[in-house]
């Protein structure tokens, strides 16, 4: 933890949650220190523009975004960022102050963030740490205080950092000055880094950023890649794929992005339904990437399941693992908080695939939250989170039949311990 001597009023708000964080460390099976801003201590949940709008962005699109995620269920479900990716950008003035594209964003970003502050959300902006971002607009390179100095004047809650046109730069070095630059602006802003796991970020963001994305960019298929010459689109198992040894390096307040969600941009309602739910076991942010205002009550009805969500924002922070396959079928365990487990059975495959689980001839364990399942003596009740009823308990075996690309997810508690 490194804890800064220049602590100033502004930033008594951070040194609270530095001596919250530091008691929290001692109970916490992270080794590693986390970013001392006090946010995202369980993964940030919101709704970005990039996956359904590209640059197509403006503020009326943002006003409605925030409208919908306001009334439609997500804020009570514990959404709340609206953030704006690339193309919002216009012209640095004479200064060098950077000002949005007047013809996308003529009432300016003040008033917009305070528009989405209104509606009890909170406000995101993206720039990029080389001299122009992936949508050629003007990037922060040279001007990193410049520029956190106003995303805290306008009211930004949340910074994602690219990574395009970045040349010789090294990446921690151009993280942590903006991570410098927005702790210098003395408002909390969550910091998102996004150098696509090029540099490997796991391994020295964690008192850098909030979250880092570990991979390539996210495309709305379930099983697929896009190539596109120089660069890469990955599907959902592509994805998930990569996590699978970075578990260990997440925890509260600095976690592993696998990007941002693509439920509702055109996948199948079952393909949709494993996506969340294996975003939710790997503890991912969830920054939703569709059009808000015109999403099917299907879509909805998955962003909004408050007993999945619980599990990706379950406070111990500790990321799911695959505790076995068979053929298509992978079984992923997550430990939660106050001794429950999430279970989730994906069905990788094109075909509908049985599985028949014996929970007291299974040995689930993890070295790494130091935690044992005991199911050989201890009776846990199942909840199918996505049915949202109960289905019996460990004592009997589980025999389940799972659609092509989907789950089936439960959550364990514990209701019978015998000591051997
Ligand atoms: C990169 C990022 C995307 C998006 C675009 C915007 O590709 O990885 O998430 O922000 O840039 O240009």
């Amino acid at each position: 933890m490194k804890i800064h001597s220049q602590f100033q009023p502004h930033n008594l708000f951070a040194a609270g949650f530095v001596t919250l964080l530091c008691v929290c460390c001692l109970f916490s099976p992270f080794p590693v220190s986390a970013l001392d801003n006090g946010l995202a201590l369980t993964p940030p949940m919101g709704w970005n523009s990039w996956n359904k709008f590209q640059c197509d962005v403006n503020e009326k699109i943002i006003r409605e975004m925030a409208d919908a995620m306001a009334t439609n269920g997500m804020k009570d479900a514990s959404y709340q960022y609206i953030n704006i990716d690339d193309c919002w950008q216009g012209q640095r003035d004479a200064e060098g102050f950077i000002h949005p594209d007047p013809q996308k964003f003529p009432s300016g970003m003040k008033a917009l963030a305070d528009y989405v502050h209104s509606k009890g959300l909170k406000f995101g902006i993206y720039s990029d740490a080389g001299g122009k971002t992936c949508g050629g607009r003007p990037g922060s390179r040279g001007h990193e205080y410049q520029d956190a100095l106003t995303y805290a004047r306008w009211g930004v809650d949340y910074l994602k950092y690219d990574w395009c046109g970045c040349e010789d730069l090294n990446a921690k070095g151009a993280y942590t000055t903006m991570r410098n630059a927005l702790r210098a602006a003395g408002r909390p802003i969550v910091f998102s880094i996004c150098e696509w796991g090029q540099n490997q970020p796991w391994l020295w963001a964690a008192d850098i950023g909030n979250l880092w994305r570990t991979t390539t960019d996210i495309t709305p298929c379930f099983d697929c890649t896009l190539d596109h010459k120089t660069w890469q689109q990955w599907g959902v198992l592509q994805i998930l794929d990569a996590q699978k040894p970075l578990r260990k390096y997440a925890g509260p307040g600095h976690w592993n992005d696998p990007d941002m969600l693509e439920v509702g941009n055109s996948m199948s309602v079952n393909e949709d339904r494993a996506h969340f739910s294996m975003w939710c076991m790997l503890a991912a942010p969830l920054i939703c990437g569709n059009d808000l205002k015109h999403m099917s009550k299907e879509t909805l009805d998955i962003l909004v399941n408050k007993e999945v969500i619980a599990v990706d924002q379950d406070k111990l922070g500790v990321e799911g693992f695959v505790y076995s396959t068979n053929a298509n079928a992978e079984i992923w365990f997550k430990p939660l908080s106050g001794g429950d487990w999430a279970m989730c059975a994906l069905n990788r495959g094109m075909q509908p695939q049985n599985i028949s689980f014996d929970w007291k001839h299974e040995n689930v364990t993890d070295d790494f939250s130091k935690r044992d399942a005991q199911f050989d003596r201890t009776i846990y009740s199942l909840r199918n989170l996505w049915t949202k009823q109960d289905a019996g308990d460990t004592s009997q075996v589980l025999n389940a039949g799972i659609p092509a690309h989907d789950v089936l997810m439960l959550r364990l508690t514990k209701i019978i311990a015998n000591e051997p």
